[in-house]
């Protein structure tokens, strides 16, 4: 069995060295509950993974899939150069949701880079592409788990060769090793890992994450057409 208790000691040891939240992430965080959200933002440590890998590839554009109090948003969001070239566009269903992550995005300065758009993502990708907002350079799926594998679908369409997919929860503490038949979610992951696996157009890996439980974020990146490696 795993030792839970040390890997979150260590989770605790990389967050205090290296991922420590400054104020506006802590208020952020601290708004986003007493307004009643979820806590279910990605962890410091993953912020900050989700920052470096920005910087990595030097996105100038970012497009994010479920906003929740925009923890995550802003994470991502300082990994870009100011507008007009650094923009990140986020999709939230809750129209809640989009209120507090507006108010935290403005309290960390970064309301000139960041648009929080309200509407089911499914609906909103269609029109993305059809006013040609994209290509992206990087993408962050993170909201309703049994849609990741038409986000996927979406983010292929709205990328270019190299362009970075990161998908969050693609772990769910093991249950996508044997999904249970009455758990939808974990279905719907299991069947999109075999997704970015097995899609010519995609060279991906999981990352194992410490939350909780033990989860995964998916990275990978747009292949360049053949021939063109
Ligand atoms: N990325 C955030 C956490 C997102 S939680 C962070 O790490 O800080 C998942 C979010 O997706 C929730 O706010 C939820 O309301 C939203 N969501 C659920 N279904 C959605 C849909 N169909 N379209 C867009 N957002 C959705
Ligand atoms: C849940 C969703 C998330 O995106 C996450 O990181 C953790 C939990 C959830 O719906 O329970
Ligand atoms: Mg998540």
């Amino acid at each position: 069995m795993p030792d839970y208790e040390l890997l979150s000691r260590v989770d605790h040891y990389i967050q205090d060295l290296f991922s420590a939240n400054d104020q506006a992430l802590q208020h952020a965080l601290h708004n986003s509950r007493q307004h009643g959200l979820p806590p279910i933002n990605v962890s410091a440590n993953e912020g900050k993974l989700l920052y470096l890998l920005a910087r990595l590839c030097g996105a100038n554009r970012v497009l994010e899939i479920g906003t929740l109090g925009a923890y995550s948003t802003i994470w991502l969001a300082r990994a870009l150069p100011p507008p007009p070239d650094g923009r990140l566009l986020t999709l939230e269903y809750e129209p809640k949701h989009a209120e507090v992550a507006r108010t935290n995005i403005a309290h960390a300065g970064l309301d000139d880079r960041i648009e929080v758009r309200v509407g089911a993502a499914l609906d909103l990708l269609p029109h993305i592409e059809a006013s040609m907002e994209g290509p992206f350079d990087l993408f962050f799926i993170d909201a309703d788990k049994v849609n990741y594998p038409h986000y996927l679908h979406w983010c292929i369409r709205l990328a270019r060769p190299g362009s970075l997919i990161l998908s969050d929860n693609l772990i769910r503490g093991g249950r996508v090793l044997d999904p249970p038949p009455d758990d939808a979610a974990a279905q719907a992951i299991a069947h999109f890992n075999r997704l970015l696996a097995t899609d010519p157009r995609l060279e991906s890996l999981i990352l194992p994450i410490m939350r909780e439980e033990v989860d995964g974020l998916g990275i990978s990146i747009v292949r360049k057409p053949q021939g063109d490696a």
